[in-house]
């Protein structure tokens, strides 16, 4: 019995280990640690209300709460990509923003207007008492982030590349893992002397930088949330540089690796500099 028991255990782990979902720990950080500095008081404040004590007060710690319960919570698994039609490289949210049941509204996009929603009561007592705003607070910091992950909008066959086996320099990799984490963790090897704060460092220098005309377009929406504008944007970058040259087998090294590179670095500044400037509309 026991031993059956554990035998089911090791093959539920070998079920669930092939397909990650969203950027992997450290990707999720980055957005994060980049958009709590970015706060407005108020925002600052409301979030400080709303995290959970062992946060301790960083939003980083608790921005991939969402991929730890996704197996408690399974409902919430459609909600971390959007699936859109082979090859077409476009996105629609009345077209696109549905789970493998078809249910509309059930994904990364529809995920983000509905915590969007849910956050905008929390200055009125009476309607948040309906809702448990500090989960909608981490699936909303979770999610932004999601949605910046090129292939968390990809093509539908493929699972956003989950089922296309590639090397990734000489160990087996598929193309969506690579995306997740390899990029970043090659860089941060490579470049930031192994250290995450290193790269988010870099990236709030470049914010304020090189990148701060664009970071003020990158923030600008007239809504309160505006992820169909990033899920086209994603689509496109899946198509541009992450499905691009690839197929079944292929080999990524350094030439993938750093032409890439820029591309994880700026989904990575707009997902934060958008968590921020989201929180600050909700908030006021
Ligand atoms: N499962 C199905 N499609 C997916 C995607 N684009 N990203 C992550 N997981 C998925
Ligand atoms: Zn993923
Ligand atoms: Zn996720």
């Amino acid at each position: 019995m026991e031993s059956n028991v554990q035998f089911l255990t090791f093959i539920a782990l070998l079920v669930c280990v092939p397909v990650a979902n969203g950027w992997g720990i450290d990707g999720h950080l980055i957005i994060c640690r980049i958009a709590q500095p970015r706060l407005s008081e108020a925002a600052a404040d409301a979030v400080s209300q709303l995290l959970p004590d062992f946060a301790g007060g960083d939003l980083g710690s608790v921005c991939s709460w969402a991929d730890r319960v996704k197996f408690r919570y399974h409902w919430s698994s459609a909600l971390h990509y959007i699936d859109t039609p082979d090859d077409l490289c476009t996105y629609q949210y009345n077209r696109d923003c549905k789970d493998e049941d078809g249910i509309q509204d059930r994904c990364v996009a529809g995920a983000i207007k509905n915590y969007t929603n849910q956050l905008l009561s929390y200055r009125d007592h009476d309607a948040a008492s309906q809702y448990n705003l500090t989960e909608a607070l981490l699936f909303l910091s979770h999610f932004m982030g999601d949605i910046h992950q090129p292939l968390h909008v990809g093509f539908t066959s493929d699972r956003g590349g989950n089922t296309i086996d590639v090397h990734w320099y000489t160990r087996k990799a598929v193309l969506h893992h690579i995306w997740d984490d390899n990029i970043i963790e090659t860089a941060e090897e490579r470049f930031y002397d192994s250290s995450v704060d290193e790269l988010v460092d870099t990236l709030q220098k470049n914010i304020t930088s090189v990148w701060s005309n664009q970071a003020k377009a990158w923030a600008a929406c007239t809504t309160t949330a505006c992820p169909d504008a990033y899920a086209s944007e994603g689509i496109k970058a899946a198509c541009d540089w992450a499905y691009k040259g690839v197929s079944e087998g292929s080999v990524l090294e350094d030439e993938y690796f750093l032409s890439r590179k820029r591309v994880v670095n700026l989904r990575l500044a707009q997902g934060g500099v958008r968590l921020a400037a989201t929180l600050n509309r909700i908030f006021g």
